[in-house]
């Protein structure tokens, strides 16, 4: 049987490759791709995921376009790693593909309560912005997730956007906050486990052999690589969205705890921090799986693997 996903996400090279990873493999049925502001404002990233969709031949999956600010912030964006149009590398066609007229927040919401309770899993690539506007729209669909598969926040690793906290919670800490706290089943493909996906020269190199499709994933890894190889001084940059997708195809690839997860809205200093209980030292009810190590060679395998099929 085919598990149902919503892709929620602000491609962003590494969401694209995460979109990839999912339209290539059996296993799942991608029954849309909800854009949001993240790593550029809404407007590419809509564009982006149609690009990719095109790029992968599966112009039937409708792209929606979300939220274009997080809930209570102004938006932050990254085209210091992403570039200008969030997919810089190879330059590729403006997508025909149509974006679909629904707003993304209300595709949730209407595809929730659609689907059987239980059957529906939400992969967040980017801010929490949408789920959590879905969430406060529609609570009764909360209880209709299956599971929250997410790429965000870090413990050991800590912070990239600032000392303390990782991109995607940083930018809409108050949208993380109402996620953590829903009830639904949550796991978390933190930074500890994305900078142990490093791309080094050998695995580009397999993406590049395999072809047009590998080509383009090549020259994103290569284009946001400049960016985090300065920034690490690492083997290659982490490549850190498809780890969601993985974890779905390939649970055994990774290891982690259920714990508590609380995120940090209040301090200036510490904004969107992942406060990860991991060594159980409060009495505070676990509500994630917080991932800790992925079997990098296994993943890269996998990635691999199924673009070629693409
Ligand atoms: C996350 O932030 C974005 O820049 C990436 O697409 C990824 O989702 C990593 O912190
Ligand atoms: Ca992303």
């Amino acid at each position: 049987m085919t598990r149902k996903i919503i892709i929620d996400t602000d491609p962003g090279q590494d969401d694209a490759v995460a979109i990839l990873l999912a339209l290539a493999s059996p296993e799942l049925e991608v029954l849309g791709i909800t854009a949001v502001a993240g790593n550029v404002p809404l407007s590419l990233t809509q564009k982006n995921a149609r690009i990719v969709c095109e790029l992968a031949g599966k112009t039937d999956v409708p792209v929606f376009a979300g939220c274009d600010r997080p809930l209570a912030r102004n938006l932050v964006t990254a085209e210091h790693v992403h570039g200008k149009t969030g997919l810089d590398g190879i330059d590729l066609p403006d997508p025909t593909m149509p974006l679909q007229d629904a707003h993304g927040v209300d595709f949730i919401i209407e595809t929730l309560r659609r689907e059987p309770t239980g059957s529906v899993t939400i992969c967040p690539l980017g801010p929490l912005t949408n789920i959590a506007t879905a969430f406060q729209r529609a609570p009764e669909i909360i209880d209709r997730v299956q599971e929250i598969a997410l790429m965000g926040g870090a413990y050991f690793e800590v912070g990239n956007i600032t000392p303390a906290a990782e991109f995607n919670i940083y930018v809409d800490p108050e949208a993380a906050d109402i996620v953590f706290k829903s009830g639904v089943p949550i796991t978390v493909l933190p930074l500890d486990v994305t900078h142990k996906a490093l791309v080094t020269k050998p695995r580009n190199n397999a993406f590049r052999a395999l072809g047009r499709i590998g080509e383009v994933v090549a020259s994103w890894t290569d284009f946001f690589e400049r960016f985090d190889k300065e920034k690490y001084g690492s083997a290659g940059a982490p490549l850190h969205d498809p780890t969601v997708i993985a974890y779905l195809l390939k649970p055994d690839l990774f290891s982690g705890r259920h714990i508590n997860v609380e995120i940090e809205t209040k301090s200036d200093l510490t904004r969107g921090m992942t406060v990860a209980d991991w060594w159980h030292v409060t009495d505070r009810t676990a509500n994630a799986t917080f991932m800790g190590d992925i079997n990098a060679d296994g993943f890269f395998a996998l990635l691999t693997e199924r673009i070629a099929l693409l």
